[in-house]
């Protein structure tokens, strides 16, 4: 089995752990990114065999409402329901206190909103995303206004990261975001403190938000292979 196979494996594992846990008449953020999205196209099918009804979704994405809407799961706003009951999204890098870093499909700053509203977020990844530091493998993406994105740099780079901008695939340019803003991609060689980092990052005038996420998962669903099996572990 390729590399490739494997992930895809422990992904669709995780996905349809996290959406057997969603319950009839709920309200479910809907995350971004290729692990989520076979947790969408599972509750999907949920519907679609009548195992669970009334569920209404809020999208942290283009990408999640889109797949929703291929999935024939109805939609919702923020300004329509007053809870949300339970999230699912994925994430880059998970450590040993669920802290994460996310914005990997440069939806952070929605999915913060979503993820940190629901009653339950869980979080769904391979066993490739776990470290014992964030920003051992992943640079924090931080959302930024397009005017503010010189002095963003300078301050970033104060602090101490090496950022960069990020740019297109297939597309000339940068990426512009659901939002239409840009994306700085941050190295940090050691995020000590992600408490204390993301509030920092915050406080830079045009900066909307950064992809940590402190003290926000409630459980993370790891996809693992196990004897050549996907399995999935609770952590
Ligand atoms: C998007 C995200 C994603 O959840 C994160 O990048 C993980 O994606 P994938 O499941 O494709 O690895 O934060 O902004």
């Amino acid at each position: 089995m390729s590399d490739t196979d494997t992930i895809t494996l422990m992904k669709q594992a995780v996905g349809r752990v996290a959406a057997a846990r969603v319950k009839s008449d709920s309200v479910v953020g809907l995350g971004t990114g290729s692990t989520t999205a076979y947790a969408i196209q599972y509750i999907g099918e949920r519907l679609q065999k009548g195992e669970i009804k009334n569920i209404v979704g809020i999208p942290t994405s283009f990408q999640a409402e889109v797949l929703a809407k291929q999935y024939n799961i109805p939609l919702t706003s923020l300004d329509a329901v007053d809870h949300i009951d339970i999230a699912i999204d994925g994430a880059d890098e998970v450590d040993p206190d669920k802290h994460m870093i996310k914005g990997g499909g440069a939806a952070h700053t929605r999915e913060k909103v979503v993820d940190s509203l629901a009653n339950e977020f869980i979080v769904v990844v391979d066993a490739g995303k776990l470290v014992d530091r964030l920003g051992s493998t992943f640079l924090l993406p931080v959302e930024v206004i397009p005017m503010a994105v010189s002095p963003t740099m300078r301050k970033l780079t104060a602090l101490g990261g090496k950022p960069e901008l990020r740019m297109g695939v297939k597309k000339a340019g940068p990426v512009v975001t659901d939002e239409g803003n840009l994306i700085i991609d941050v190295k940090f060689d050691q995020i000590e403190n992600p408490a204390e980092l993301e509030k920092e990052i915050n406080n830079i005038p045009g900066v909307l938000d950064n992809g940590l996420f402190v003290g926000v998962a409630d459980l993370v669903l790891v996809g693992e292979i196990i004897d050549g099996k996907p399995s999935v572990r609770e952590f």
